[in-house]
């Protein structure tokens, strides 16, 4: 499409989800090989047909991703993912308990060419996983087929929780866009590989001892990239250097304040509720950042629970491996 912003269609004072003609327009795209901006229940994804190599080739360059890594597959259902990736019975019992939802499986890939070899990186397994969002339900129901979407942030960026983020990203290559509001959980899906014994590669909105809690303990992924490609260290990062720990912004940072004690703009969480936090992390990162401060400063946050994820994501916001 002409311009650099996608054509959202929408007047100033529209709302909420996007109607079914909305929805079918993107679905068509999708089926003619363009990329549309999807809202996830965790962060707005940049989506391609998974079968669709050529498109997938313009996700990663859309991306500017520095080498391809692989790329999770949506489906509407559980149904559908077995068609693209063989479940065992802990691979069930994952997707019965969490799905719809913010985790993803990474799993032996099916013999099919719903997912091209470029989507999943040329590696024999496959990351799926059925989002909760009723856009993304909706436009997956519409497309009928799998679909690949990284979060829709250019490489090494924070990821996109508002549509206006998403497209301020990605927008220029998108054919479509679609407004989902705010992403509800605010973090990327939890990645677990069931391969051999079960293993954490990205701590995400799932919590690990909720993991834990139906497959037993989970076993850490390898330090190998070829295992966990996504694990660089600098990603999710802001322009500004990001400085953790903080008990207090030091003269020209912006600050990321916690509970009840926090100040300024960017409290993650007033109440120190850590979903909140999770919720607000990406938009928080990036609002202190068009300030161009000398450095961000955050505050501790507790690393229990949703916090490990949230930690996680800062530690590479600041440019240290996790
Ligand atoms: O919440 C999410 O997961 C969002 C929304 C849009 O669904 N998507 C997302 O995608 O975060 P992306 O591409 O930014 O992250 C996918 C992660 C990467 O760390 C990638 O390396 C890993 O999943 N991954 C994908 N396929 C894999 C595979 N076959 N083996 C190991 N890791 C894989
Ligand atoms: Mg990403």
């Amino acid at each position: 499409m002409g311009g650099d912003r996608p054509d959202t269609g929408r007047g100033d004072g529209e709302r909420g989800p996007e109607g079914d003609a909305r929805v079918a327009e993107a679905a068509a795209a999708l089926r003619a090989g363009g990329l549309v901006l999807m809202p996830t229940e965790t962060v707005y994804g940049l989506a391609a047909d998974a079968a669709d190599a050529r498109a997938v080739a313009r996700v990663y360059e859309a991306k500017g991703r520095p080498s391809f890594n692989p790329l999770i597959a949506h489906v509407a259902d559980l149904a559908t993912a077995r068609r693209i990736a063989r479940f065992d019975d802990r691979a069930v019992a994952l997707a019965e308990r969490f799905w719809p939802g913010p985790l993803t499986l990474v799993l032996p890939a099916a013999d099919t060419d719903a997912v091209c070899d470029l989507a999943r990186a040329g590696l024999d397994t496959v990351a799926v996983r059925a989002p909760a969002h009723p856009v993304a339900h909706g436009l997956l129901e519409a497309f009928g087929g799998p679909l690949v979407a990284p979060s829709a942030n250019r490489s090494g960026r924070p990821s996109p929780t508002t549509f206006g983020d998403a497209v301020e990203e990605t927008g220029a290559a998108a054919a479509a866009a679609l407004d989902g509001g705010p992403c509800r959980v605010g973090l990327e899906s939890t990645v677990v590989a069931l391969l051999d014994t079960p293993r954490l590669l990205r701590p995400g909105a799932v919590t690990r001892a909720e993991i834990e809690a139906v497959v037993g303990p989970l076993s850490e992924a390898e330090a190998d990239a070829k295992r966990s490609p996504g694990r660089l260290a600098r990603h999710y990062a802001p322009n500004a250097p990001v400085r953790l720990e903080a008990a207090a912004p030091r003269p020209g940072e912006a600050w990321l304040s916690f509970g009840p004690d926090g100040a300024g703009p960017w409290n993650l969480s007033p109440a120190g509720d850590l979903a909140e936090a999770a919720a607000n992390l990406f938009a928080y990162l990036r609002a202190a950042d068009r300030t161009r401060p000398a450095a961000i400063a955050v505050a501790p946050i507790p690393k229990t629970g949703l916090g490990e994820a949230i930690n996680d994501r800062l530690r590479r916001a600041a440019g240290f491996v996790g």
